[in-house]
């Protein structure tokens, strides 16, 4: 399903956005009806309005302004854009200080279903495009959000990494990239020993996905956790954990996503833009990698394995150490990477880590100005020895599991080193309940808000 404006000539229904008062241009019968259906301009309040001849003549909508936003919702239209009926809509006259391109935004969004397996549908009713938004990057926006949903939202067994590295390479054709996969045991022949450790007991092949794109510029390279499928190994999950892990490569998901905006929009072009997606199983099976084990990363660096269920880290391990052997200017990394980042921040605010102060508030402010929420955490250098156990240069799962996100991010960041900047998403990747232009399921978090920091961040 592809997002999109009403057609440019079609004749469209009014939209009056509705703050408090209702607005001067309403004729009497209109402010009338309102009135007797209990119509006060609440955000997110729609009321239809009949016109002489029993059709709808259009509709009202409670809005908020933006700088009483983020309130409890996010996409001031969202919610009515599911709501009102078929057909073209034409906001009458944007109120002072209403956002335009969040509300466009949010209106696109509404527009998703997942009809992979029965017939869905999102919303029906279309937006005339307002004026001085930027259509072509909120199509953009929304297109990315749809593939990125639609990639979390295809179980495991239509989304193995076979699948994975489908739907990598045919967002590679039509956005200009090139594709390398290595798979199976050339992994270990091309030095990846942790993909193919954490990989090897799946049903499908380890592989390590890369695109590239452009040949001069900055170098930016976007690494996204790409586990089609997390039992926790030999750690087994138990079954309540183990229910949403079609989602764990919830990463991959985000930067393809990501990486297609930037290439849609024109942001890719002048720079150097990489991704690599480890895609992997984490699995049972005789030949899967064991608690205790000691594994030698393509770093070099030993990692002795205390929880296989900490696979995430693995795998990224070995692809941010060849991305950073490269010297990237930029370095990203977006993960379903740790429990502990949802027991800290929950489900909609995920944490970001950042060395750059200037950086991460760039970053911060994007995240603001995308209506993509994210909230900075510290790479706290004195969990270093957490990590640390002792008989190998690194523990994949410290015990206690204080700190886990912050853990994680630390142990990352080791193999992140020659890397210009570094910044890394420990992302959730799932709407646990429907809200306006989100339905339940996959969700993309963190890439607008990238859109919006890269390009001035790589100049
Ligand atoms: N994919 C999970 C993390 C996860 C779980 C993200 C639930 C979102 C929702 C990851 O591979 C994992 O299992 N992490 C463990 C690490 C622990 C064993 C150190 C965790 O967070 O419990
Ligand atoms: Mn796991
Ligand atoms: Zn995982």
């Amino acid at each position: 399903m592809t997002p999109e404006f009403a057609a440019p000539n079609a004749a469209a229904r009014p939209l009056w956005l509705v703050q408090g008062a209702l607005p001067d241009g309403l004729d009497p019968a209109a402010r009338a009806w309102a009135k007797a259906n209990g119509f006060a301009g609440k955000p997110g309040q729609v009321c239809l309005l009949p016109g002489a001849d029993g059709v709808i003549a259009g509709a009202l909508v409670g809005v908020e302004a933006a700088a009483a936003r983020p309130s409890r919702e996010r996409f001031a239209l969202a919610k009515a854009a599911s709501a009102l009926p078929e057909g073209a809509w034409q906001v009458v006259d944007w109120p002072e200080g209403v956002d335009r391109a969040e509300a466009a935004l949010g209106w696109l969004l509404a527009q998703y279903a997942f009809g992979r397996y029965r017939k869905a549908e999102g919303a029906k009713a279309r937006l005339v495009a307002p004026e001085g938004v930027d259509t072509a990057r909120l199509l953009a926006m929304a297109e990315a959000e749809f593939l990125t949903r639609d990639l979390i939202n295809t179980p495991a067994n239509d989304m193995g990494p076979d699948a994975l590295e489908a739907a990598a390479r045919d967002m590679a054709t039509r956005h200009g990239f090139a594709v390398n996969v290595i798979a199976g045991e050339d992994l270990l022949a091309q030095n990846f020993p942790l993909i193919h450790a954490v990989g090897r007991a799946g049903a499908q092949a380890p592989r390590l996905i890369e695109l590239t794109r452009g040949t001069a510029g900055p170098q930016l390279a976007l690494v996204g956790k790409g586990v089609c499928f997390d039992t926790g190994g030999l750690d087994i999950k138990p079954a309540a954990g183990m229910g949403l892990m079609k989602k764990d490569m919830g990463g991959a998901a985000t930067v393809l996503g990501l990486a297609q905006m930037l290439a849609a929009t024109g942001a890719a072009d002048g720079i150097r833009l990489r991704v690599l997606i480890p895609a992997v199983e984490n699995s049972i099976s005789a030949n899967a990698f064991r608690p205790g084990d000691i594994l030698t990363s393509r770093k070099g660096l030993t990692v002795e394995i205390n929880n296989t269920d900490a696979e995430g880290r693995l795998v990224l391990a070995d692809a941010l150490a060849l991305a950073a052997e490269d010297r990237p200017d930029w370095l990203v990394s977006m993960a379903t990477l740790t429990g502990a980042a949802r027991v800290a921040l929950g489900p909609d605010v995920p944490p970001f880590y950042c060395d750059d102060d200037a950086a991460a508030a760039a970053i911060s402010e994007a995240s603001r100005a995308n209506w993509d929420p994210l909230w900075r955490m510290p790479f706290w250098e004195p969990y270093e020895e957490m990590i640390e156990p002792g008989i190998a240069d690194l523990d994949n799962a410290p015990s206690g599991g204080m700190a886990g996100s912050i853990t994680a991010a630390l142990f990352l960041r080791r193999f992140a080193e020659g890397a210009g900047r570094y910044a890394h998403f420990d992302i959730y990747g799932w709407q646990p309940k429907p809200a306006p232009g989100r339905t339940k399921g996959g969700v993309q978090q963190g890439a607008r808000a990238l859109l919006g920091a890269l390009p001035g961040l790589l100049k």
